[in-house]
């Protein structure tokens, strides 16, 4: 437990994230980073970016009020202290998202009519899933739900979209670089903590495994909206790229060069990838995936 309790400690925190890789950032970027101008000029790659951005907020806003929601019921206080530092995290993301709307064009009183406007459906389900059982109080499927399968999720889209921007927009890229440093550390809790309390509690594993199975539904569900429905838009984004002379270097990530790939190609390495960390992450806590109809 004592090299639990340092890994997670606030002084940890302290010196790892706001003293560390934050330092000297402004909404998670350097303060002199714009958004490049095709992005800002061209209303096609502009809404795609505001539509894209919109999903990141409405996935931290939900990692907030699990991670929030979750500090009371939690059965010990390294694991309070480690929620209220993962809770600063998940608003600093909402806001650094949210401020990325604002850098788009976004006006402030628009705000949450844009959100509702491009949330993706199947996305706010996911989250109600995860929220019911925070409500609940339950700190078991409550941490499955958010640090394995939320943020296991969260973590390779922005693996992904950090590979697809690294050249096109430092900006997004650095930004999404410090988000990943902290949901590493949020995942690595999920793992550590629940591992433990799931094998003094066996009879809860099949409920939460059927949780597991319903979130996994729901996020292939958006994943195949994203890159079915959407296809036309992310197409047309990369023809006006291309025309404008943009950058065009491969980019390879899981064995799929986003830069070339087609829409089938990066829906199948974004869901092949989350599903295979699902399998181990829920493997090391003694959990079985559970694999959803497919959508
Ligand atoms: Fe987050
Ligand atoms: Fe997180």
């Amino acid at each position: 437990m004592s090299d639990f309790l340092n890994a997670y400690s606030i002084q940890t925190w302290l010196e790892s994230c706001p003293q560390g890789y934050l330092e000297h950032t402004a909404f998670g970027h350097d303060p002199d980073a714009k958004e490049p101008n095709l992005v800002l000029e061209n209303p096609t790659l502009r809404e795609d970016s505001i539509s894209g951005t919109v999903q990141l907020v409405v996935g931290e806003r939900a990692a907030l009020a699990a991670s929030s929601g979750l500090i009371n019921c939690a059965p010990d206080y390294a694991s309070k202290r480690f929620l209220a530092t993962q809770t600063l995290d998940e608003a600093r993301h909402v806001e650094i998202f949210t401020q990325r709307l604002y850098d788009l064009g976004v006006k402030k009183d628009e705000l949450e009519d844009v959100i509702s406007q491009h949330a993706n459906p199947n996305l706010v389900k996911f989250a109600e899933v995860l929220l019911e059982k925070v409500d609940k109080g339950d700190f078991l499927a409550g941490v499955v739900g958010q640090n394995i399968v939320l943020e296991g999720m969260a973590f390779s889209v922005f693996e992904m979209m950090h590979a697809s921007n690294v050249d096109a927009n430092p900006k997004f890229a650095q930004t999404l670089s410090g988000t990943i440093a902290d949901e590493r550390r949020h995942v690595g809790f999920g793992e550590n903590r629940i591992g433990s309390l799931l094998v003094e509690q066996p009879e809860r594993k099949s409920e939460i495994e059927q949780m597991q199975k319903e979130m996994t539904y729901h996020m292939l569900a958006t994943f195949a909206d994203r890159f079915r429905a959407d296809n036309g838009a992310i197409e047309e984004s990369r023809r006006i790229i291309q025309k404008a002379g943009g950058d065009q270097k491969s980019q390879v990530w899981h064995g799929t060069d986003l830069a070339n790939a087609d829409s089938e190609q990066m829906e199948s390495v974004l869901a092949n990838t989350v599903l295979g960390e699902f399998k181990t992450r829920l493997a090391r806590i003694g959990l079985e995936y559970q694999a959803p109809a497919q959508p």
